[in-house]
């Protein structure tokens, strides 16, 4: 099994790098000679789409130009690194109520009509499938129940966006309640202990 270990906090004390972590290791041991790749998003980004690429995505693939080749660069790349595991393990802070904006630009890099979803008479369908992804999702506060559970778009965003690519078998693990004084010191033991691989 091939395991793609995605993260995107920039902290080295990460919870959700550790929690990212811990899942990577269950699925290891419950799939010896598993191998593991690990895309850090915060320590190597990608670009913000621009003009350039955008122009190239909308031109057919042979009909671009060397220029227009290369401005796609990243976005063969992260495609190509998906589409080689069979396991994402997708590390997610929470942030101003959405995810860090390294992470929007890895997915906005991952949606490219005719290779990773396609439009068919029935809709819209993903075109990357048969994989598990598990998402390490870690809040300051708590988003799976009570008050602030509406204003959490980024589990409901990352259903929406990833299963548009196909990727819809996905469990979110939440490590939350890191600023919670009285939640912060269980919030990862917690987390970790509901790892279902
Ligand atoms: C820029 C920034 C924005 C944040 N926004 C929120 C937020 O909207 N809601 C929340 O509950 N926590 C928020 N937090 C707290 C983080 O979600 C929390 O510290 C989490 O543990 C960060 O993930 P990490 O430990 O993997 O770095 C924010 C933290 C930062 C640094």
């Amino acid at each position: 099994m091939h395991i793609l270990h995605v993260i995107s906090s920039p902290r080295s004390s990460s919870f959700s790098i550790q929690l990212g972590h811990q899942i990577v290791e269950k699925l290891l041991a419950a799939h010896p000679g598993s191998t593991v790749r690990e895309r850090n998003l915060a320590t190597h980004p990608m670009p913000h789409l621009e003009e350039a690429y955008l122009q190239s995505m909308y031109t057919p693939a042979e009909a671009r130009t060397p220029a227009q080749q290369a401005a796609l660069r990243h976005s063969d790349e992260a495609i190509q690194e998906l589409l080689e595991a069979d396991v994402l393990v997708l590390g997610a802070p929470f942030y101003n109520f959405g995810i860090p904006a390294t992470l929007k630009s890895w997915i906005d890099h991952l949606c490219r009509s005719g290779i990773t979803f396609s439009y068919t008479a029935a809709g819209p369908k993903g075109l990357i499938t048969g994989k598990k992804v598990y998402v390490a999702l870690s809040s300051g506060g708590v988003y799976s129940e009570g008050p602030m559970a509406v204003y959490d778009f980024v589990a409901p965003y990352l259903r929406a966006t990833l299963g548009f690519l196909g990727l819809t078998d996905m469990e979110v693990v939440r490590v939350e309640g890191t600023a919670v004084p009285e939640l912060a010191a269980t919030a990862l033991p917690k987390a970790i202990a509901s790892i279902e691989v």
